[in-house]
């Protein structure tokens, strides 16, 4: 199949999706990184897929620069996949509006139950962590399937009453939601911004997986910028666990995809050939 699966990726969730979808399709795996620096990438492939991970209900920045510099949109059939932790809302209607904006037509759009690797939801860590796995293994063949045949006007939207409210999630999540907005509301978003503790060794990783480059070292210890794109690499990536974000994070358990390595990660920041 003549296919370009174009991926971006914090912690892996988002990469294992589009490495499973990419494989079944026969498509080629493209870190939306590598194309950032590009001043237009062309593509000839009929085919051309989305996979991301979703910040506050919608896609991250960086796929809207993307798509402004792929050339080509109108005429491929476009199809995305959002992973999610929580809730996705309509984050496939916006990044709907987001493709017809830069001249193509999504066709096709679904979203993915993951582990969160944000702010300290607990709720789907732990034995539920399997269960997501297994679902997502479930769903794959559907998205393979609409793919294949080119299904047209095919988008997933959560129901917040229906998936949140009286599924019982509201409830599961409420002490680890509630934990973060009262942090936000007395100390303002900046008092949840990334520091480095004593147990930090100056070993480079949070700077290298950065997909970024939001973060420098000095004098051995990292500093994070001004463009941070809150994937949440560098803290769940730090070997030493030295990262934390404000006080929310100290003593949780880090996470990432246990099929993708570290190698994974950098290898996103690799230009495309
Ligand atoms: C800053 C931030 C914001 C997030 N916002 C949402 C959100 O609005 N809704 C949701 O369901 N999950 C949200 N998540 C969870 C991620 O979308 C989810 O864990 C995703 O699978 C991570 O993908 P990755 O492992 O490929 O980076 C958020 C995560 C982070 C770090
Ligand atoms: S990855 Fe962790 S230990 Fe290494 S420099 Fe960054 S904060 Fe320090
Ligand atoms: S600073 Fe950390 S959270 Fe922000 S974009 Fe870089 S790796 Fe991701």
């Amino acid at each position: 199949m003549n296919a370009e699966v174009f991926y971006f990726t914090g912690t892996g969730n988002t990469l294992s999706v589009a490495r499973d979808i990419a494989e079944r399709i026969d498509g080629r795996l493209v870190p939306i990184v590598s194309v950032l620096g590009k001043e237009k990438v062309q593509t000839t492939s009929e085919i051309i897929g989305f996979v991301f991970p979703l910040y506050h209900f919608e896609a991250p920045e960086i796929l809207e620069k993307a798509l402004t510099k792929i050339e080509n949109l109108e005429n491929k059939y476009i199809f995305a996949v959002a992973t999610y932790g929580l809730i996705p809302l309509d984050a496939i209607q916006k990044f709907k509006a987001s493709v017809e904006r830069n001249g193509g037509n999504l066709a096709a759009g679904f979203t993915v139950n993951m582990p969160h690797n944000g702010l300290g939801f607990k709720i789907t860590f732990g034995v539920e962590r399997e269960q997501l796995y297994r679902d997502w293994r479930e769903k794959l063949p559907t998205i393979v399937n609409t793919i294949q045949k080119r299904k047209q006007g095919v988008y997933e939207k959560s129901n917040i009453l229906k998936d949140f409210v009286f599924s019982g999630l509201m409830f599961r999540a409420l002490p680890s939601l509630i934990r973060v907005l009262g942090v936000v509301a007395v100390g303002g978003w900046d008092s949840i911004s990334f520091k480095a503790e004593d147990g930090c060794n100056g070993c480079g990783v949070c700077a290298q997986v950065c997909p970024v480059n939001n973060i420098i070292l000095e004098e051995g210890k990292p500093v994070w910028l001004d463009h941070c794109t809150l994937c949440f690499a560098c803290l769940q990536w730090c070997p030493k666990e030295a990262i934390q974000a404000g006080n929310l994070t100290t003593g949780k358990e880090r996470y990432h995809h246990p099929s993708v390595t570290l190698q994974d990660i950098l290898e996103q920041k690799k230009p495309d050939s």
